[in-house]
C-alpha cells in the first residue's frame, strides 16, 4: 500500500564498458577540481581499474589525491582521518572506488568535513546535520554489486572503539553519480559475489515484506524481481559455463536499486533485518551479507504469523511454493526455500556456521543496539520487536 510520501532518487547511474572513461568528464561537469579517491585493498585494483579512473580524471584536467585503506565494515576512525586529510589537501569532491563500504566511508568523510561536533553523534542519533549545510559531493565507482549504497542516502559505519555499527541517513548523502563497468565484477572472489547476491535478495525482500496485505504495482514488480533473482540470475552468475557480461550488467543494475526505493516508494517496508544484522558486524567484523543470512531465516520465522497473507503470497510468487489450505504453512515452506537458497549460495544461516558462538552478554549487547537503532525501543513493521524479541531471534540463530 502506497502511503503518503515524497520520493527522491537523484543519483545518476552510468553503466557499461565505457563507464570508467566518463568519470573525469562527469565529475568536471559537476564542479570538481580536486578529487579525493577513496578505496580499499581489493584485487580489482590490480586489474587496471584505478589507473583507468585516474587517467580519466587527469584527461579532464582534474587533480586528485589518494586516500586508501577503507575496510569492509568501514571504520569511524578512517572517516575522521579522511575528513582531515581532505580538508588539508583542499579537496572539493570525493570519489569512492570499490563496494558499499567505500561509498559509505566516502559519505562519512563528507560529513566529517562539514560537521563540527563529535562525528559519531550523527550515527548514534545524538545530533543531526543542520539544515543548509552543503556537503562535499560524493560519487562512486562500483565494482561490487551488493549494498546499493552507491545510489542510497545512508551510510553505515562501525565505531571500532565501542563495537557499534549504526546507520546515518540524509538526503544530502545521495551520491551524484555511480559508475558501473560490469567487466570488473568478473574477477570478484566467489564469496564476495555470493555475499553480495544474498544482500541484494535481502533488500528486495525487506522492501516487499510490508505490514499490509494490499498488493499493487510495486508488490508485483518486487515479486518479479525477487523471483528472477532466486530462480534465474543467481544461477546464471554462479555457473561458470553460463556466467556472462550481460547478466553481470543486470546484477549491477539490480544491486543499485536495492536501497533507492525505486520500486517500493511509499511502502512501509521492513527494516528490522538490517538492524538485527548490523550489531553482528559491529561486534565480530563479519561481512555484511553473512550477518544477514545468519539471522534472516529465524527473523522471518519470528514475524511471519503477523501477516500470513503477505508471507504466503511471497512464498508462492517468489519461491514457487504450492499454496496450502493454511497460509501459514505456505509461508513456512517459503522460509524453508529461502534458507535452502542461502545455503546453496554457501552463506551461513546460523552463527555457528560462521564459527561464531555469542555469549549471553554479547547477545544482550547486540540486542540493545538493534532495538534502539531508530531512537525508539523497538524495530520492525509487521511486528514490533523489542530487545527481548531480538535476544530470542539471536538465540534461535545460534
Ligand atoms: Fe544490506
Amino acid at each position: 500500500m502506497i502511503h503518503n510520501c515524497e520520493y527522491l532518487s537523484p543519483t545518476r547511474r552510468v553503466i557499461g564498458s565505457d563507464a570508467l572513461d566518463k568519470v573525469g568528464p562527469k565529475l568536471k561537469e559537476d564542479g570538481a577540481h580536486k578529487v579525493l579517491i577513496h578505496y580499499g585493498g581489493g584485487d580489482y585494483l590490480f586489474h587496471g581499474l584505478l589507473d583507468r579512473v585516474k587517467k580519466s580524471l587527469s584527461d579532464s584536467g582534474l587533480e586528485y589525491v589518494d586516500f586508501p585503506g577503507v575496510k569492509p565494515n568501514p571504520r569511524l576512525s578512517k572517516a575522521l582521518e579522511g575528513a582531515q586529510f581532505a580538508k588539508d589537501n583542499g579537496v572539493d569532491y570525493i570519489l569512492s572506488v570499490g563496494g558499499g563500504s567505500a561509498v559509505d566511508s566516502a559519505k562519512a568523510i563528507s560529513l566529517g568535513m562539514s560537521y563540527e561536533g563529535d562525528l559519531w553523534n550523527l550515527w548514534k542519533k545524538a545530533d543531526t546535520l543542520a539544515p543548509g549545510v552543503v556537503l562535499t559531493p560524493v560519487s562512486g565507482v562500483v565494482v561490487y554489486p551488493a549494498t546499493g549504497a552507491e545510489a542510497g542516502s545512508s551510510s553505515v559505519i562501525l565505531n571500532e572503539e565501542t563495537h557499534e555499527k549504526f546507520w546515518e541517513w540524509d538526503e544530502r548523502l545521495f551520491p551524484r553519480f555511480c559508475f558501473m563497468d560490469p567487466q570488473y565484477t568478473m574477477t570478484l572472489p566467489r564469496h564476495l559475489l555470493t555475499n553480495g547476491i544474498g544482500d541484494i535478495m535481502s533488500h528486495f525482500t525487506d522492501n516487499y515484506l510490508t505490514d499490509d496485505a494490499h498488493f499493487g504495482i510495486f508488490d508485483n514488480l518486487l515479486e518479479t524481481t525477487l523471483h528472477y533473482l532466486q530462480a534465474e540470475l543467481s544461477h546464471i552468475i554462479l555457473d561458470p559455463e553460463r556466467d556472462n557480461l550481460a547478466d553481470r550488467t543486470e546484477l549491477m543494475a539490480v544491486a543499485s536499486m536495492g536501497c533507492d526505493d525505486s520500486i517500493n516508494w511509499g511502502l512501509n517496508h521492513e527494516k528490522a533485518s538490517h538492524q538485527i544484522a548490523h550489531p553482528i558486524g559491529g561486534l565480530y567484523d563479519t561481512i555484511h551479507g553473512s550477518t544477514l543470512s545468519i539471522i534472516y531465516p529465524q527473523w522471518l520465522r519470528y514475524i511471519y504469523k503477523y501477516n500470513p497473507a503477505r508471507f504466503a503470497r511471497w512464498a508462492e510468487k517468489v519461491w514457487d511454493v504450492e499454496p496450502k489450505e493454511d497460509p501459514l504453512e505456505t509461508a513456512v515452506e517459503g522460509i524453508d526455500r529461502l534458507t535452502d537458497w542461502l545455503k546453496w549460495l554457501g552463506l551461513p544461516v546460523k552463527f555457528s556456521d560462521a564459527g561464531l558462538h555469542p555469549t549471553d552478554e554479547e547477545i544482550d549487547f547486540m540486542a540493545e543496539r538493534a532495538a534502539t537503532a531508530f531512537c525508539t525501543d523497538f524495530i520492525g513493521a509487521n511486528r514490533k520487536l523489542y530487545k527481548e524479541d531480538i535476544v530470542q531471534i539471536y538465540k534461535d540463530s545460534l
